[in-house]
């Protein structure tokens, strides 16, 4: 059975107490807060140590937070969750098969979306069309959101593509001067190179979808020469791009709100215009020589943007229009 991480409040606690506080913290102070003594503050300080944490007590005049740790943890997404009022419950795991079979193993299992589930690595990682998703480094994000939004499909048709559009616009912001950029229809670029993806998987019946499974995986701090050989020359890293380590966590938190605006756009929109609009600011196929490849058979033209259903359009040799629902597009 896969067991979560378990969230511990207390350490939450004292961890926000650190972050915040100008000067040392006694032990006394923070047990007052917590209602606890101070052999537990201890004992937890002592956990937060071996997570990770850089904590100083030297000199008797309290505890003063030096380092966090650069890798996902728990305490840290939680404490992120608080800062950044995230509503969605995290599952997180040290190893787990995929976080989208997670994610469907625990809505079977009667939890209710929506939910977050993380894996700091994935043994099976699913990709489109039946690939595997690499998934063995720890400095990487794979993580999935469960949703239950008893709509139509229609209503959703465009749910990939908005949060393809919110994880480049929140990214943007972290890192303004790289030109990170979405691929049709999944995928995230940055100079001819991909940097994530996402598969969404949906449960439908009777025309209402009972449950969207969203799957991400962002690669964030993995060096070049650290990834897999067969995919070093097509793929690529937020920190080989920015030549900056990205804090993982606080990406993390920022991951899962883009994705939450996005279905709630999604949600909300009444016409199509938007979707095309902020598409057309980010589409890294515009204006390129692509070719499409579906079902065995090739399709060759010229990028040019998406339709008001998100059908990738493509201006082929005598100059008129395709439409195109899916299949796998590379430049030319
Ligand atoms: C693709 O580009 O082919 C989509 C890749 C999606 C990978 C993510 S990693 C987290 C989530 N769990 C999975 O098993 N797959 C998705």
């Amino acid at each position: 059975m896969n067991i979560p991480i378990q969230k511990d409040h207390g350490l939450t606690k004292i961890l926000k107490t650190l972050i915040e506080a100008d000067d040392p913290v006694s032990g006394t102070l923070i047990g007052e807060s917590l209602g606890c003594s101070r052999t537990t503050v201890h004992t937890k300080i002592e956990q937060l140590k071996s997570e990770g944490f850089g904590i100083n007590a030297a000199s008797r005049r309290g505890y003063v937070l030096e380092t966090i740790p650069e890798n996902l943890n728990p305490t840290l997404l939680s404490y992120y969750s608080l800062l950044h009022n995230n509503p969605i419950p995290i599952y997180y795991y040290s190893t787990i098969d995929s976080t989208n079979l997670q994610s469907e193993r625990l809505f079977s299992n009667g939890v209710s979306p929506p939910f977050c589930v993380i894996g700091i690595q994935q043994t099976k990682g699913k990709g489109r069309l039946g690939r595997k998703w690499q998934s063995q480094c720890n400095k990487n994000l794979y993580a999935s959101i469960m949703l239950s939004p008893k709509k139509s499909p229609q209503k959703l048709q465009s749910f990939t593509l908005w949060a393809g559009i919110e994880i480049c616009r929140s990214l943007k912001r972290i890192l303004p001067n790289i030109p990170l950029k979405v691929k049709w229809p999944n995928d995230l670029y940055c100079r001819n190179k991909k940097f994530a993806g996402m598969l969404t998987e949906a449960r439908i019946d009777q025309d209402c979808i009972q449950s969207i499974i969203f799957g991400l995986g962002l690669n964030i701090n993995t060096d070049l020469k650290n990834m897999p050989h067969e995919i070093q020359d097509i793929a690529t890293s937020l920190k080989a791009e920015s030549k900056k380590n990205l804090d993982m966590n606080l990406t993390t938190i920022e991951m899962i709100s883009a994705i939450v605006r996005a279905y709630k756009k999604c949600l909300l929109s009444q016409t199509s215009e938007p979707l095309v609009v902020a598409w057309e600011e980010l589409d890294f196929l515009r204006g390129k020589e692509i070719r499409l490849l579906e079902n065995g058979s090739q399709l060759a033209g010229i990028g040019m943007g998406i339709n008001s259903v998100g059908a990738l359009q493509i201006r082929i040799a005598n100059g008129t229009i395709r439409s195109v629902y899916s299949g796998d597009v590379t430049l030319s």
